[in-house]
């Protein structure tokens, strides 16, 4: 067996990756945008290889892109949703995790609502790359290759600059993958929410707090807004209404502009248009919410093929 580039095993998460490795993945990441866009959209990368996207939450962007990134480099690629799979019997994690690696495959995609799922499989499945692709509000390391990808085609360097994540920071694995990519890379974070969807400490990340999105908006380079996500929480009396909410902390046009001409917006999907984010915004040309999409394909090129040990680009 091949040993994986870049000294990577697994993706665990940002926490656990170094300046070196992400810019690794983001650059090679960047070499497979081509591939992506041209006629015939075939490699023979991963020919040979056999890759399981095991997805026990919803997902339309993060599982379409890693099974058209293994179909694009050869890869064999299965798909697995929790609704159709054993757990629905009962069967656990482990027993799960551990039948589908007695399958041989390469690589094992997992998505779970429980924080840590990755490392916890990994002391048992010794012979399988995996690949965290989103656990429960901790980590979504490929979210975070896909930005900074795009912020690399559209931004240029990132070192230095202000991102201003907004919104539902308590639940998302996004904003807190961002805050830890944030001092490894070298920008600056601000994080804009109300009291009842901040995480406890959360200055201990090293960013700057706003309870007030308006004052938030000046010296911002990027604005990151977020989806309240209404399925892990377990009340509804965090925000009055959804028409507070987006009085409060959506992106319009209007704070867009008090932010500056350069200010570009990002948002990993899927978007709630008039919550967080009104469609002359989304559908703005600062809006990169699709390049994010485009590159997601080619960023988890980049990790399954690292994973593998794979060959260069063809
Ligand atoms: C995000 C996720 O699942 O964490 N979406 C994604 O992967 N593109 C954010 C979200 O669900 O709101």
């Amino acid at each position: 067996m091949p040993e994986p580039l870049f000294g990577l095993k697994h993706i665990f998460g940002i926490g656990h990756m170094t300046r070196q490795q992400i810019e690794s993945l983001v650059n090679m990441g960047d070499d497979f945008i081509d591939l992506n866009t041209r006629d015939l959209r075939k490699a023979s990368t991963l020919k040979g290889k056999t890759v399981i996207n095991l997805f026990f939450e919803n997902s339309t962007r993060t599982r379409t892109s890693f099974e058209i990134a293994g179909k694009r480099l050869s890869a064999d690629v299965i798909n697995i949703s929790a609704s159709t799979s054993a757990t629905k019997k009962g069967e656990s994690l482990l027993d799960t995790g551990q039948t589908l690696a007695a399958m041989n495959p390469h690589v094992l995609v997992i998505r779970h609502s429980v924080a840590g799922t990755c490392e916890f499989l990994s002391e048992y499945l010794k012979n399988t790359a995996l690949i965290n692709a989103g656990d429960g509000s901790h980590e979504h390391p490929t979210q975070i290759l896909t930005d900074l990808l795009t912020l690399k085609r559209s931004v240029g360097d990132i070192q230095g600059k202000t991102m201003t994540i907004v919104g539902d920071i308590t639940n998302s694995r996004v904003a807190r993958s961002h805050m830890l990519a944030a001092k490894i890379m070298g920008y600056k974070v601000r994080i804009v929410a109300p009291k009842t969807l901040l995480p406890s400490q959360v200055e201990r990340y090293g960013c700057e707090v706003f309870y007030n999105f308006d004052e938030a908006l000046q010296g911002t380079d990027i604005l990151y807004m977020l989806r309240v996500q209404t399925e892990r929480m377990t009340t509804n009396c965090y925000f009055p209404s959804v028409r507070e909410y987006h009085e409060a902390y959506g992106l319009n046009r209007k704070r867009l502009k008090a932010a500056g001409d350069h200010c570009m917006v990002m948002h990993p999907g899927p978007m709630n248009r008039g919550v967080e984010i009104s469609s002359d915004v989304a559908d703005s040309m600062e809006s990169l919410v699709l390049k994010q999409v485009e590159h997601g394909v080619a960023v988890r090129m980049a990790a399954l093929t690292a994973l593998c040990g794979g060959g260069e680009p063809s």
